[in-house]
């Protein structure tokens, strides 16, 4: 079975602070979201990268794709997204052409995510999984609070789920792509991941092992790993 990806790209970067789009920011002189492509065209399994880019930016972001060789294999269209991810992925998901079984679904804020692990989600689809998420152990602790209106106010703890049960999910997630599209066409509300939509519609979700490096840059800090990174795989 062939397999798509398709990368959500058009989110703002707010907690990134002031800047371009997310996506569209620089990490060791290449954009964030040319790294999250090679990451994804880097399995040999995936032949089509659908982009969903900023929506005032897909003529942006086509040039950047033009601009930065992939794989001969590996062939890919943009198309502009949403207000939110949710939506950003479905007008992704309608943009894929047919003969594309397995999907995946990838954060461009997640540029790399080692080819092992892209490889590891599509395996456990092939093998059978309508739904597959990589995600790693948490290192914190873990406790759900009554939030408080006014910020910065203590906010009462509700539970502490016990933390060798909980997974910090990751991306690529991968999916049956029939089961997807239904999701995103039936599941209403909001969601932070692809594959709580199809636990809604109760087909079974597993977990295989994420990565370290498959952490998402949502805040400056993050920046500085990701650089550190890069340069440690240039060693
Ligand atoms: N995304 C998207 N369309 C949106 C919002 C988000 O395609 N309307 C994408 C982002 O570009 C990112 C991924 O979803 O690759 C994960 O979202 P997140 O890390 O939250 O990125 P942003 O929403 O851009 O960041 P922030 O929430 O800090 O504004
Ligand atoms: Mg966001």
């Amino acid at each position: 079975a062939r397999t798509a990806a398709v990368i959500p790209a058009a989110g703002r970067g707010v907690r990134l602070g002031p800047g371009a789009p997310k996506a569209l920011r620089a990490l060791n002189g290449t954009p964030m979201l040319i790294h999250a492509v090679r990451a994804m065209a880097a399995s040999r399994a995936v032949s089509l990268v659908v982009v969903v880019a900023p929506p005032d930016g897909a003529a942006e972001v086509k040039s950047l794709l033009d601009a930065h060789a992939l794989p001969e294999r590996t062939d890919f269209l943009v198309v502009p997204g949403g207000e939110s991810r949710q939506e950003s992925v479905r007008l992704g998901l309608e943009a894929l052409p047919p003969g594309h079984d397995i999907v995946l679904v990838h954060d461009a804020a997640r540029p790399l995510v080692p080819v092992d692990t892209v490889d590891a989600v599509i395996e456990a689809v092939r093998d059978g999984a309508p739904a597959v998420v990589p995600a790693l152990p948490l290192a914190d602790t873990v406790k759900e609070v009554e939030p408080t209106a006014e910020p910065g106010t203590p906010e009462p703890v509700v539970a502490t789920p016990e933390r060798a049960r909980l997974r910090a999910v990751q991306t690529p997630q991968g999916f049956d792509r029939a089961i997807l599209v239904r999701a995103h066409e039936t599941v209403t509300g909001e969601v932070t991941d692809d594959a709580s939509m199809v636990e809604r519609l109760g087909a079974p979700v597993v977990v295989v092992p994420g990565h370290e490096e498959a952490f998402k840059v949502t805040r400056p800090l993050d920046l500085v790993l990701a650089e550190a990174v890069l340069a440690r795989r240039r060693l």
